[in-house]
């Protein structure tokens, strides 16, 4: 395991992979890493030679100062975390100066309308600062994969936009959302979550699951109109969004259509802490 802060180190690592004609793979985190972490973790280090692990909290990606400022940093446990995975990954954790420089600020990006949606309608220039950073990682990493959850599942549409349309050389791997026994997708912000918030939030899962059953015979709108009232009803969790989408253009649908996979995603405040979570729904 090497930890390395400083990117003209790590390229040099990486310059050493390529020049053996290793694959590289690469998986962007902000630490406080968990099981939903590893599993990105282990699928990258089964598909590659070399496997580089970012923990760094993005400051361009947060739209709330306080958010930022709580955000937890837990690097001896991450790493702690990766070794019992493996010995043989390159840990980037760099401080704001060496992936920024003096100019922390983010890329206005277009990514065809992706970007207003859902998460982006509520947190503005959150995607302009993961752009940005992503990018940024790829640039100086180059990996032949990167691996992106589809806890977020928005992030990973808009990768995916910007891979395409920078034309950049990587293979964007997407992964399985990894949850709790009791349906909470996992997350670095459950830490927080006081305990009876944290009692109340498997709510979340099973409010999709029933919501997923729901769509096999209901309309849309009237599968939103349910989910919106359970969360009015609900003492402790305040729903910020709920919607169904088209899992590839993420609009949402007044209509079901033939050969479409929708997608049901959400939002919700427990106390101060905000989370999401999506769930395929056909
Ligand atoms: P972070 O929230 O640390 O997540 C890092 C990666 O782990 C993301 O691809 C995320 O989707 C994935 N992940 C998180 N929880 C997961 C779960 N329960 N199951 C499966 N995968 C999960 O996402 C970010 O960091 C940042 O925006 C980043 C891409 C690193 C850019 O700063």
């Amino acid at each position: 395991m090497k930890i390395i802060t400083e990117q003209s180190e790590l390229k040099k690592e990486i310059a050493q992979l390529k020049s053996q004609d290793k694959s590289v793979g690469l998986v962007p985190t902000m630490g406080a890493l968990h099981a939903g972490h590893l599993s990105l973790v282990e699928r990258a280090l089964a598909e590659n030679d070399g496997l580089v692990v970012s923990i760094f909290v993005n400051p361009t990606q947060f739209n709330n100062p306080e958010d930022l400022e709580k955000y937890p940093r837990t690097l001896d446990h991450d790493v702690a975390l990766l070794q019992t995975v493996s010995n043989h990954i390159l840990v980037y954790a760099p401080d704001v100066a060496d992936v920024y420089g003096e100019d922390v600020t983010s890329v206005a990006y277009n990514f065809d309308g992706l970007e207003h949606k859902m998460e982006g309608k509520f947190r503005p220039g959150h995607f302009d600062g993961v752009g940005t950073i992503v990018k940024r990682l790829f640039e100086i990493i180059t990996p032949d994969r990167a691996y992106f959850g589809e806890k977020d599942f928005q992030q990973l549409a808009i990768i995916k936009n910007m891979v395409q349309k920078y034309n950049i050389p990587v293979n964007i791997v997407p992964c399985p959302i990894l949850r709790e026994a009791n349906g909470l997708a996992m997350s670095s912000r459950n830490v927080r979550l006081k305990p009876e918030y944290a009692t109340a939030a498997p709510f979340i899962y099973k409010t999709l699951e029933a919501a997923k059953i729901k769509f096999g015979t209901e309309r849309a709108k009237e599968v939103v109109e349910w989910v919106e009232n359970q969360f009015e009803s609900h003492p402790l969790l305040e729903l910020e969004y709920f919607v169904i989408a088209d899992e590839n253009s993420l609009e949402t649908i007044d209509q079901k259509k033939q050969n479409t996979l929708y997608r049901a995603f959400i939002a919700v405040y427990a106390d101060d802490i905000r989370l999401i979570d999506n769930l395929a729904l056909n």
